[in-house]
């Protein structure tokens, strides 16, 4: 059974570590995924990752991983609150996708509070900073193998 999955991050997820640290913490996106390849080699599952500022390139990230993933985590940053073509992208594409966030958005600013893409989402998890991406991980471990 295929094991591999995307880690997909979006708009300005490569600044973490600078950008508004006490919100989002002080560890770079490279610390995250360096952290998580060990948790998930544990579960006998292999990550690729990739970040892009721009909405395009995430939905051909999308329609790729459907050729070679088990599944996706998925910050999709501010286009979570704003993006039809995403949540259309995640719709198409077979896998289940993890909605996670770094914050917790319902405790945020009100126009965080919807996201296109949670209902196209096998689930979704927010929060927990760092610790999102690694629930992400078991979440999609979980489906993988029920
Ligand atoms: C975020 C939350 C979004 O509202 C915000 O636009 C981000 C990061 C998070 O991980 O908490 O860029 O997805």
């Amino acid at each position: 059974m295929n094991r591999e999955i995307l880690i997909l991050n979006g708009p300005n997820l490569n600044l973490l570590g600078t950008r508004e640290p006490e919100t989002y913490g002080a560890e770079t996106l490279g610390d995250i995924i360096a952290a998580l390849q060990p948790f998930a080699a544990e579960k006998n599952l292999s990550l690729r990752s990739f970040q892009s500022n721009s909405e395009g390139a995430l939905i051909d990230a999308l329609h790729e991983a459907r050729e070679w993933a088990a599944g996706v985590v998925f910050n999709a940053g501010a286009y979570t609150h704003t993006s039809i073509a995403l949540r259309d992208a995640i719709a198409a594409i077979e896998i289940p996708v993890i909605e996670v966030h770094l914050s917790n958005v319902h405790a945020r600013e009100p126009f965080r509070h919807q996201s296109l893409i949670a209902p196209v989402c096998a689930g979704s998890i927010g929060g927990f900073g760092r610790w999102s991406y690694f629930l992400g991980v078991e979440a999609l471990d979980f489906l993988l193998n029920r």
